[in-house]
């Protein structure tokens, strides 16, 4: 394990240099699942927090609570291009490895995996996991029609790497925490999905490594998501059954944004992604726009009550 200088003050007043832990580096799969032996066989209870990094409170959250509940966390950054379409952002993805490094280090995570894409993808990797098309060719599968199964591919094998206990996901990517936890159960991964809520900045934008992408205008027009979300789970609270009147309250409240382009509005039953005809049980509220260069999403789950 590397070791880094901070201070601190000594018995007769001076300074003297207190070594803290950086977090251990880990970039192959075999010192990975070296590592991951090796707590296994010590019986120890292993946390995974899949990011592409870029870390923000988002991804800070996810790994505290992965610290609170397990024994080791391991936090991988990876940047998969598996789930990016032709015309999206993977070159232009935000990454800081030095700025993840030193958060991760002081949220005490053990591991940083860090795999490169060929080690990911070497020559002849042909098998893909694909989740069901209800769940991956709605909401924002429409638009990214491949997406999803780029994300299932590469947490099945993040998964089959770290083989943890728990792995941990932010309710922002509802639909991609859900397509996970069904993927989960349907292979039996034998690990447990944590999805753990959204984390926002005080107006309301969800914490997002995309938000970088944003104009000071176009981050003025942002909290837009979250307001327009509020806005329709004060409707549920006051009775509103009706979908359609819903989404055109939450499709009015973001257009009075011009810089907003939205590209869908949905209320969805929040445990199968079906839609629903009248606004009852688990509601998914959920939000895609463009601003910008920024593709945004954002969702709240409101459980109504059936009969109410
Ligand atoms: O949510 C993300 O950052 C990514 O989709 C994930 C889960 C790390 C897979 O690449």
């Amino acid at each position: 394990m590397i070791a880094e200088r901070n201070s601190m003050a000594s018995s007769n007043g001076a300074t003297k240099p207190k070594r803290v832990a950086k977090v251990k580096i880990v970039s192959t799969i075999r010192d990975m699942q070296t590592v991951i032996e090796r707590w296994r066989s010590n019986r120890k209870k292993i946390g995974f927090v899949p990011t592409m990094g870029a870390l923000h409170e988002g991804h800070l959250s996810l790994i505290r609570e992965a610290r609170k509940t397990c024994d080791r966390v391991v936090v991988s950054v990876f940047v998969n291009p598996m789930q990016f379409g032709p015309q999206e952002d993977l070159e232009a993805y935000p990454h800081d490895l030095k700025k993840d490094t030193r958060l991760a280090t002081s949220e005490k995570v053990d591991v940083l995996f860090v795999p490169t894409v060929d080690a990911m993808y070497p020559e002849g990797f042909a098998t893909q996991v694909k989740g069901g098309a209800q769940y991956t060719q709605t909401m924002c599968g429409e638009s990214r029609p491949d997406h999803f199964d780029g994300v299932t591919t590469v947490v099945a094998k993040l998964l089959g790497i770290t083989r943890p206990h728990k792995a941990f996901f932010g309710q922002k990517d509802f639909q991609q925490a859900l397509i996970v936890q069904r993927m989960v159960v349907d292979l039996n991964l034998g690990c447990e999905v944590e999805v753990l809520p959204t984390v926002r900045e005080s107006d309301g934008l969800a914490k997002s490594s995309r938000n970088s992408y944003l104009s000071e205008e176009e981050r003025r027009a942002a909290p837009a998501l979250y307001q327009a979300l509020k806005l329709a789970e004060g409707m549920l609270q006051v009775g509103e059954r009706n979908p359609q009147d819903m989404l055109n309250a939450v499709t009015k409240r973001l257009r009075t944004e011009s810089l907003i382009e939205i590209e869908y509005v949905t209320a969805k039953n929040a445990n199968t992604l079906e839609d629903v005809n009248i606004l009852a049980g688990r509601v998914l509220v959920a939000i895609a726009v463009q601003l910008g260069k920024a593709r945004l999403i954002d969702n709240i789950v409101v459980d109504v009550p059936s009969g109410s």
